[in-house]
């Protein structure tokens, strides 16, 4: 085999500069929690994939399924055929779905797809053009989607014109909402922020698009990219309120907060709000490349024949992952192992990670749900130790992170960690996580 420096030369050398990437590790093998190097380095993986691999790394039911479906069909094209995996796996999608009115469903490749695919439903289904998109959200790359994504202006700087008939609104985002500004730091008041963002919501659709030409709102149900930030209950049935009002669709992007990764199937569920439309991806097939939308048969059944589709979609060996994927996750009790393990890691960085940064005059936003979990630094001492790191916090202690053999990601323009580890990760590997994340931190402020 070649050597990891050879490989690593080639794939410099040959793959697009625009992918990003936070480590120039070649891998060859994965399992469980770990991923291991060409030549046998092993990483605690915080990372899967950016949310994918949620039964961890090549789970044998999953990789079991997945062979058996090689050997039987690969490729089903679904606007010739109807395939078992597919429709199996409809069978196994309905009962967790949000509501029972949510029965039919699209399979496309990507989240970025599916979103297009959720786009495409909404225009056609309401005959109206404009979408609300909220603040900090983030959607996909594709022409389409990096129009609707406000994360980071990287996805779409020189890449236009985007796509017309976007419309931004804030996010609840308490500590960096205006409203904060006249309060003491140590107080995050989302009452306030609420009654902010609503009152934003509103004036868009008073000032610049109106309800008749709006046809839908997009909402990530956990903002991801945008900085692991959960929306209050209050707020996301409010906006429920007013999309019902103005014949407004509400489309939940579940691609990265979907299957399982709050504690529930789906983030919304938290919020007790039913979408018109939900975006699924990442999670549901443990690394194989699937997505979908689902969203009441009386506005799918609108679009004539022919007008979705797509080569791969619904690809056969993914729907077979993704059953295995579900299947795990009930077998294994996946759902409670992420609300335990959630509990635990919440603890461990409220009562560790927070004094430390404490000393240096650091505060730290530790939020999220499940194994979703954000940990922003912000406070008076934040500006000085960037400077003196020359960089953010959170990308030195990822830095750190990953030469303690952990892999860790950043998100959002402010000073985040992620953490979004399988959805099976033991009580061990995670304290093992959490020893290495409070080990880095204190390397890195020392
Ligand atoms: C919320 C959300 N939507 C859409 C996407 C796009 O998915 P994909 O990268 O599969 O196109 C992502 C990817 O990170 C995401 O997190």
């Amino acid at each position: 085999m070649a050597s990891s420096n050879a490989l690593r030369t080639l794939g410099l050398q040959h793959i697009a500069r625009g992918v990003g990437r936070s480590t120039n590790l070649v891998i060859s093998k994965a399992s469980g929690s770990y991923v291991y190097t060409v030549e046998g380095k092993k990483y605690l993986d915080l990372t899967t994939g950016i949310g994918v691999t949620s039964t961890g790394h090549c789970h044998p039911k999953v990789v079991k399924a997945a062979q058996e479906q090689v050997g039987k069909l690969v490729h089903g094209q679904v606007n010739l055929f109807f395939h078992e995996p597919m429709v199996k796996l409809i069978e196994k999608l309905k009962p967790i779905m949000p509501s029972k009115q949510l029965d039919t469903f699209f399979f496309w490749n990507s989240g970025a797809e599916a979103v297009e695919a959720a786009i495409k439903l909404a225009r056609h289904a309401t005959g109206k053009h404009n979408i609300i998109v909220m603040q900090g959200s983030y959607h996909g790359r594709t022409v389409g989607t990096m129009s609707l994504t406000t994360s980071k202006t990287i996805y779409s700087a020189g890449f236009g014109p985007l796509m017309p008939g976007v419309y931004v609104t804030p996010f609840p985002y308490t500590l960096h909402s205006p409203t904060q500004k006249a309060v003491p730091q140590d107080t995050l008041r989302h009452d306030l922020c609420i009654e902010y963002a609503i009152e934003q919501l509103e004036l868009l659709l008073k000032q610049q698009t109106a309800p008749s030409d709006t046809a839908a709102l997009i909402m990530e149900s956990v903002l991801g990219e945008g900085g692991y930030v959960v929306p209050p209950k209050e707020y996301v049935q409010r906006v429920r309120e007013i999309c019902d009002k103005h014949g407004i669709l509400l489309i939940a992007d579940e691609v990265q907060s979907g299957f399982g990764r709050t504690g529930k199937y789906f983030a919304i569920q938290h919020a007790d709000v039913v979408p018109d439309i939900m975006v699924m991806a990442k999670g549901i097939a443990s690394g194989f490349p699937i997505s979908g939308i689902v969203s009441r048969k009386e506005l799918m059944d609108k679009q004539p024949p022919g007008s979705m589709g797509g080569t791969y979609s619904g690809n056969a060996v993914s729907c077979a992952a993704a059953i295995a994927t579900l299947e795990v996750m009930e077998e294994e009790n996946l759902l409670k192992n992420v609300q335990e393990r959630s509990k635990e890691i919440f603890s461990r960085l409220n009562n560790e990670l927070v004094p430390l940064l404490q000393q240096h005059d650091i505060k730290v936003d530790v939020r999220g749900l499940g194994l979703m979990i954000g940990v922003e630094f912000y406070g008076n001492g934040l500006a000085g130790l960037q400077k003196k790191l020359n960089s953010k916090v959170s990308d030195a202690v990822a830095g750190q992170c990953y030469q303690n053999d952990m892999l860790v990601l950043t998100t959002s323009v402010y000073d985040t960690i992620r953490l979004i580890p399988a959805l099976n990760i033991t009580k061990e590997e995670s304290a093992i996580a959490l020893d290495t994340l409070i080990k880095s931190a204190k390397e890195v402020l020392n």
